[in-house]
């Protein structure tokens, strides 16, 4: 059997990992995976999460099996922290996932299920493991216009054109904020025209949420989740708590299927948790159950908020510093998209050539179509980059 087995295509952002471990230079710079790193390099665990495991190993008293959506109080406290008060709790069904990334996977396996014909519409670029997954689960997969190579903001004129091919019953899968990799996000009154036209066309939403925190704010980020999930009539959420809570390696996340019509929910959650038992059965419990002590205990939650709003407010620093530097250096404005950007990463536009010549002569890493983790920088480091951009001709 195993002599069947075919070499996979390498996952883009795990291969540049690799080579950045190989690579032996000291000055080597890692602005790859999608990890947050502080001034120093490092990836902490944060305050309010490492209080909570100490209270965890004092407190519980068992490790019995939770239930197969995992426990009922993380996507409660979930459910608070993304939707707010934006849908009723008896429209949601939930259930946990080993990382956004188990969410993402149960929710296509959800639509398969629901209605093997739809498609799934993703943005072009989107994360490459969404386009992964899907082929691999030989879904339809169609692309709208999403980056403006021009101006390093969103197409909104050819991502609308383009979803007017949208098929009733098929799902658009959008980034509810910090877009991964561009950085390039829809504002607000963009969003509620994408809402309209969405419910005018039958289309469902699905909303990846992996960075709510990272851009404007807890609340600002939820803002277009909640607007999708209290306007539509059917809403599919991938949270993830890998990046706001740190808990990356705890594979934290939460699955909601969102329905106008409540009569729904029971056979929504059912089929949640049946697919929960035919994956993997019952989901990780550790990052979960830190994550809801963290939401449901007030000092905690007001420690974890404020260490995250200091997360996000460095990198706007580093955003600033880096559009700064580059307008110095280039002496124009081009580089202005840096800052305006939100998230984790910026899409550069630049050529794979560049980004080659970026590895090679200043070992800076960045994935192939020049999106760059702006976390993976530091004060020092913003200048050597800047420098390194210019030289290579981007
Ligand atoms: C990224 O895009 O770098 C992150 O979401 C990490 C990953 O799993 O790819």
């Amino acid at each position: 059997m195993f002599e069947n087995l075919k070499e996979q295509p390498a996952d883009t952002i795990l291969a540049l990992m690799a080579a950045y471990r190989e690579d032996p230079r000291e000055t080597k710079i890692d602005l790859g995976v999608g990890v947050y790193k502080d001034a120093t390099g490092h990836t902490p665990v944060m305050r309010a999460i490492k209080t909570a495991e100490k209270q965890l190993w004092e407190q519980e008293t068992t490790k019995a099996y939770t239930g197969l959506a995992g426990d009922p109080g993380f996507a409660d406290a979930m459910i608070e922290l993304v939707l707010g008060g934006s849908v009723a709790r008896g429209n949601v069904a939930a259930a946990a996932t080993p990382g956004g990334t188990g969410a993402v996977r149960q929710a296509f396996d959800l639509i398969r299920l629901a209605n093997p014909n739809a498609r799934v519409h993703v943005s072009d670029p989107t994360w490459p493991n969404h386009l992964s997954i899907l082929n691999h689960m030989e879904i339809e997969t169609v692309m709208y216009r999403y980056f403006d190579g021009e101006t390093r903001g969103v197409n909104f004129d050819g991502m609308m054109d383009d979803l007017q091919k949208v098929n009733a019953g098929d799902v658009v899968l959008v980034h509810g904020c910090c877009h991964n990799p561009t950085g390039a996000n829809l504002n607000l009154a963009q969003w509620k025209e994408l809402v309209e036209l969405l419910n005018a066309k039958g289309a469902i939403p699905m909303v990846d949420i992996a960075y709510q925190g990272f851009g404007d704010g807890l609340e600002e980020d939820a803002q277009a989740v909640r607007l999708i999930a209290s306007s539509c009539p059917e809403v599919l959420i991938a949270a993830s708590c890998s990046k706001n809570f740190g808990v990356y390696r705890e594979r934290t996340g939460l699955l909601m299927a969102v329905c106008n019509d409540t009569s729904r929910q029971a056979l929504n959650q059912q089929s949640l948790n049946f697919l929960n038992r035919q994956n993997y059965s019952f989901p990780p419990d550790h990052g979960a159950r830190l994550v809801t002590m963290v939401l449901t205990d007030p000092a905690l939650r007001a420690d974890w908020a404020a260490e995250l709003e200091e997360v996000r407010t460095s990198m706007l620093g580093l955003r600033e510093q880096l559009a700064s530097e580059l307008q110095r250096l280039s002496g124009s404005d081009r580089f202005g998209f840096i800052a305006q950007h939100r998230g984790m990463f910026s899409r550069l536009g630049a050529a794979p050539e560049l980004v080659q010549k970026l590895r090679e002569d200043h070992a800076i890493y960045m994935v192939g179509d020049s999106r760059l983790n702006i976390a993976g920088l530091n004060k020092t480091s913003v200048p050597i980059l800047a420098d390194a951009i210019i030289k290579v001709g981007i």
